[in-house]
């Protein structure tokens, strides 16, 4: 028994000071180990197949010859592999996706269906083996194509009612002095992390381990239990290292793949994706078609909003891009209507990817706020502040901090707004048109049920386990400070781990509301640790623990719309004889909640305003019309913003706390993108005087628009 050596001297708070990553260390010198380079005696490794046509059925799979092939253990496919249960509700009360239940019939719904996997002794033999396996199908007709008036759109819900409405939407628009009726696409984007989805399964005295590159353990834990029907005590899922995830790392096919082979070999098996592969079994953004129509009064007042939006889906599942949902926040009309639809088409399951909704959404509704304001010859920052809704235009619900109105103000005086000439076209820099753009961002602030536990140790030093994962946002490190400073000690006394799901259930890095909801459950079970050492009281060689779960005190918070808002500001130039389009600066201003780490919540700003210029000038997955699959699919073929695309970018927030979580927090892992797209966009048609309502704002897009083609 040691003494106990907390708060000697008074606790200099932690919370809101920067603080280099804890685990930084650990990955610039290669200590810390990613999913995929784990080791384990009697590896064996798995290569999926993926189907080359995009619908149609498996006539046939000639896996004799690969049998025989060196090193080959085994071919999977859907005449031998485990049956699986599919009946069951998931996260957020959905169906699971039958993409990730590889192997269970004959059906191809989208070209990249995983048809079969080879295992072998090692990656190599396995991939050759899986290039060599002939596979024949029935192939029938496919349909890949969106279009806004796709007649089979219908609509879904999702984690939102697919359509709400108030007001006689005609009547409105027709009595309204300045009107906007605009149709605005964004295609279909990929989020592709730097470390490619990768997982090991095994069986270690009649548990299931998976060793995984997830942002959920407890989620995976609860997808594999219910689809190989397993007591999730019996399942355990580590992930400690994430190279990133932004919505693509829940349960995809890969893990299921490796649990199955892992189960009929009795030995570990390894499947990690190719880049290539990660185009067609990781999810993506589907593209979306949206229509915005806009009615007010000559000063700008909304009188009508319409926003309605189609996206697509697989055959095989329903998931819904919600980028109508950013209406029934922002801006209030006495006619009031919003609308997500999905066209299912013979293409991947499309998944949630750095604020789904919210990004394409946010590009259509603010770029026309932007032609309104415009139209109405008002500054487009006054427009927004004369429309300020006092509560949730949709739900009526009161507001628990909006300080956009303050980003706006902030970000005006910091970007050098009141000099701006409203008039397109006048100023010019050599070659280069210049303009500059806003645009308003907003993203739901929430926080669900999490557990942790604390633990004081002899030597004077804790340990917090949550079931947490760090895809790179820095949580590890925020939640060290969260800890320290409820049991005020300095961050160093702190040891945090996080991704094993033997920790106990807790919320994934999600929705941006990992570290929010992560912090909660720290707090309470480190303060609670805290109140129970008593001064001078020994500590046993097992430490003392607590745990921790805010499954009540979250339930209990009353119901309000919680959102973090921001201002985003770019300054573009446009040569109209290239079509080149550079982004000179820009500017974004948030009120995100308490801030925990400054320097690795500036670099979540940045990293979404980085994609926010991806958005608006590069991403653009093309799909061949006569395969159905992807054109390129890989990062040289897919362009996202590289160092020569980011010029000086600033993110900065102001005060925003948030006075009904334990911490202040309200999350800030995706807002950095939404409205990044549009605010560039208005730039770009600041610059030029002309409007592009279709992202990517390609070099041909602009040329064509200079030589005055209709809404290029
Ligand atoms: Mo994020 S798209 O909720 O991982």
């Amino acid at each position: 028994m040691t003494a106990v050596t907390t708060a000697t001297t008074a606790h200099t708070p932690a919370v809101g000071t920067g603080h280099t990553r804890v685990e930084g260390r650990d990955k610039v010198t290669g200590a810390a180990r990613y999913a995929a380079e784990v080791p384990f005696a009697g590896l064996a490794h798995g290569w999926l197949v993926l189907s080359t046509v995009a619908r149609g059925r498996i006539l046939a799979l000639d896996t004799d010859p690969v049998l025989a092939m060196p090193g080959v253990l085994a071919v999977l496919d859907h005449r031998n592999a485990p049956r699986l249960n599919t009946d069951y509700t998931g996260l957020l009360g959905s169906r699971p996706d039958p993409t990730c239940a590889v192997f269970q019939h004959d059906r191809v719904p989208h070209l990249g269906w995983p048809v079969a996997m080879v295992v072998a002794e090692t990656s190599e033999q396995a991939r050759e083996a899986a290039e060599a396996l002939v596979v024949r199908y029935d192939q029938e007709p496919h349909d890949i194509e969106l279009t806004g008036e796709h007649p089979d759109a219908y609509p879904v819900d999702g984690h939102m009612p697919a359509v709400t409405g108030k007001g006689d939407l005609d009547a409105r628009l027709a009595s309204s002095a300045v009107v906007v009726d605009a149709e605005y696409t964004t295609p279909e984007e990929h989020h592709n992390p730097m470390e490619p989805h990768a997982a090991t399964a095994r069986w270690d005295g009649g548990r299931l381990e998976v060793i995984d590159s997830n942002q959920g353990v407890t989620w995976v834990v609860g997808e594999l239990a219910n689809l190989f029907s397993l007591d999730p005590a019996s399942v355990r899922v580590r992930s400690e290292h994430v190279g990133g995830g932004f919505g693509s790392k829940g349960v995809r096919p890969h893990q299921v793949a490796a649990v199955m082979a892992a189960t009929l070999l009795q030995r570990p098996v390894r499947v990690v994706l190719t880049r290539r592969q990660m185009f067609s079994l990781a999810g993506y953004r589907s593209p979306t078609t949206q229509r915005v129509r806009l009615g007010a009064d000559a000063d700008g007042r909304l009188r009508a909003l319409e926003h309605r939006s189609v996206s697509l889906t697989s055959t095989v599942h329903e998931f819904v891009e919600p980028s109508a949902g950013v209406a029934r926040v922002m801006y209030d009309a006495d006619a009031h209507h919003t609308a997500n639809r999905v066209v299912r088409l013979d293409v991947p399951t499309p998944t949630w990817m750095r604020a789904p909704g919210e990004a394409p959404g946010s590009f259509a509704l603010e770029a026309a706020l932007d032609e309104l304001a415009e139209k109405c010859g008002i500054d487009p920052i006054e427009l927004r502040l004369r429309n300020e809704p006092d509560r949730g235009p949709v739900s009526g619900l009161p507001f628990a901090g909006r300080n956009l109105t303050a980003c706006f103000r902030e970000g005006a005086r910091r970007f050098g707004w009141a000099d701006r000439d409203r008039r397109p076209g006048r100023r010019r820099d050599g070659r280069w048109l210049l303009g500059t753009g806003t645009a308003a961002a907003s993203f739901p602030s929430g926080a669900a049920p999490s557990t942790a536990t604390a633990t004081a140790h002899p030597d004077g030093t804790f340990t917090v386990r949550i079931s947490a994962a760090d895809i790179g946002t820095g949580a590890r490190t925020a939640l060290s400070l969260v800890a320290a400073d409820a049991l005020q000690v300095p961050p160093e006394r702190v040891r945090v781990r996080i991704g094993d799901s033997d920790f106990g259930p807790a919320m994934i890095a999600g929705g941006s509301m990992g570290t929010r909801s992560w912090s909660w459950a720290v707090k309470a079970a480190a303060g609670e640790l805290r109140e129970r050492l008593a001064p001078g009281a020994g500590i046993p060689a097992e430490g003392i623990t607590v745990r921790s779960d805010t499954t009540e005190a979250i339930g209990s918070l009353t119901p309000a719309e919680r959102h973090s808002f921001g201002a985003q500001f770019a300054e573009v130039a446009v040569d109209v004889a290239t079509g080149e389009v550079r982004v000179r600066r820009m500017l974004g201003i948030f009120a995100a909640g308490r801030i925990v780490n400054p320097l690795t919540a500036r670099n979540q700003f940045l990293g979404g305003m980085i994609w926010g210029i991806s958005m608006a000038l590069h991403e653009e997955a093309v799909r061949d019309r006569a395969s159905g699959g992807p054109v390129g699919a890989d990062l040289a073929g897919y362009h996202v913003a590289t160092h020569a695309d980011v010029p000086r970018i600033e993110a900065d927030w102001i005060d925003d706390t948030d006075p009904d979580d334990p911490v202040g927090i309200k999350g800030i892992g995706e807002i950095g993108i939404v409205g990044a797209a549009a605010a560039i966009a208005n730039a770009v048609w600041h610059a030029t005087g002309v409007r592009h309502r279709s992202l990517p704002i390609r070099p041909d897009r602009v040329l064509s628009a200079a030589a005055g083609a209709p809404d290029a």
